[in-house]
């Protein structure tokens, strides 16, 4: 169940976007494509893919990609509710590491909905990344 600040009708609307973004990926090297959606403050939402590069460490995640994203078009005053991420293998994948820090940037209290081999699954983005680095 998603937790009272997300409502059931916003998380089924992330998820349908994410899934919608995912179909938008460049991943002719992993062949794994991924897609996530963000929900602000304001109500707004985002999407992203990943982008991969034939020099595979230029790779950008989907989350990342939705996060860049909302600040190119909105602004840095970005604060992320939620964030939800999905894969066209069907498979367990929560957001990586480097995804979990800059999630964590622009949203130090967003949940993150992603699919797990027992279902969807929530967690609190300070479970994903405990001890996150800010200059505070
Ligand atoms: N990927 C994401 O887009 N998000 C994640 O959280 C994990 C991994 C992408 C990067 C790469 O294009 C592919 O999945 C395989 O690692």
């Amino acid at each position: 169940m998603p937790p009272a600040k997300v409502t059931t009708k916003q998380l089924d609307r992330l998820r349908k976007l994410a899934a919608r973004a995912m179909k938008h990926a460049h991943a002719p090297y992993s062949k794994f494509r991924v897609g996530a959606a963000i929900l602000t403050a304001k109500g707004e939402t985002f999407v992203g893919c990943n982008v991969e590069n034939a020099s595979y460490g230029m790779t950008n995640c989907a989350e990342r990609t939705a996060i860049f994203s909302a600040v190119a078009k909105s602004g840095p005053k970005l604060d992320i509710r939620a964030v939800a991420v999905i894969n066209d293998h069907g498979i367990a994948s929560s957001p990586c590491g480097a995804c979990r820090q800059v999630i964590y940037e622009f949203g130090p209290d967003a949940v993150v909905y992603y699919p797990t081999a027992k279902g969807w699954k929530q967690s609190h983005i300070t479970e994903l990344l405990p001890e996150g680095f800010r200059f505070e």
